[in-house]
């Protein structure tokens, strides 16, 4: 069953990971894609590999971080494709690791400009481009870090734990005019970013993937399933959640 077939989709982070995984499930299921990222040449192996499939897919260069560039990757879906229906905001950086007492102001600012101004950039342009498209879904990237405390990581807590509060006042503003805003909470996924944090803090990786209650780590699909779910008309009453796919990490005592 083609969960998204005709729809238009934006997907931030969309060269590696878990915003490739999404790009190429929401292709599979129908959607023409535009695939936003800072890693031109990731992108388009996305892109290349969507087509090659027999899928709709085009690339722009994007720093989520730059307000202007976040417009201008909307426009590329409205003026390349007629509209907007799902926006995913998922690029994001760990940012630095250090004790509180010891982080930079500067890591501080870089990691949230990524992650929550971000998020902010692509829910106020995504926003406007649903308002005159008769509404769509807005997904976003949180973490178990925005529930939870991990350490080391002020700035990422932080700017996750934004994104949760963002998702939730977009929700209440926006339900009215069919646009609905969710977010995911991964625990820990397979991706590049995890092999970095894990090769930074070998001691705390091994505790959180044993706070998964399921074995092993995700797999990028898995959380690219429940993005297709959010995103789909299927969660069509759904807004405003949080949705944990952490294979029970947040069940900790
Ligand atoms: N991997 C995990 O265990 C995990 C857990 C919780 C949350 N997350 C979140 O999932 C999201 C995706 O991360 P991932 O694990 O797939 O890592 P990843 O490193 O594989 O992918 C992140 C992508 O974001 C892109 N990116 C980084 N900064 C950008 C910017 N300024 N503008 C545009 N693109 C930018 C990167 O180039 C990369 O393609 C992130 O928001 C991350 O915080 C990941």
């Amino acid at each position: 069953m083609m969960l998204v077939e005709g729809k238009i989709a934006v997907v931030t982070g969309g060269a590696s990971g878990i915003g490739e995984a999404t790009a190429k499930t929401y292709a599979e299921h129908g959607a023409s894609v535009v695939v936003a990222d800072i890693d031109e040449a990731g992108a388009a192996g996305t892109v290349e590999d969507i087509v090659d499939d027999g899928g709709e897919a085009t690339y722009v260069r994007t720093d989520v971080s730059s307000e202007a560039d976040v417009e201008r990757m909307i426009e590329t879906a409205v003026e390349g494709y007629g509209g907007l229906d799902v926006l995913f905001n998922n690029a994001g950086t760990e940012g630095a690791l250090a004790d509180f007492a010891e982080y930079e102001s500067a890591d501080f600012d870089r990691v949230v400009d990524v992650n929550l101004r971000g998020t902010f950039y692509g829910m106020k342009y995504g926003i406007r481009a649903m308002l005159a498209d008769g509404g769509g879904s807005i997904i976003s990237t949180s973490s178990v870090a925005s529930a939870t405390g991990i350490m080391g990581r002020a700035g990422y807590s932080a700017s996750k734990a934004g994104i949760n509060g963002m998702t939730r006042a977009a929700a209440m503003e926006y339900a009215e005019d069919g646009i609905r805003v969710n977010a995911i909470l991964p625990g820990i996924v397979s991706t590049s970013m995890q092999d970095r944090v894990a090769r930074q803090r070998p001691d705390t990786t091994d505790r959180y993937e044993i706070a998964e209650a399921m074995p092993g780590r995700a797999d990028p699909r898995e959380l690219a399933n429940a993005v297709l779910f959010l995103g789909s008309d299927l969660a069509s009453r759904i807004t405003g959640v949080a949705l944990p796919v952490e294979g029970g990490f947040l069940l900790q005592p």
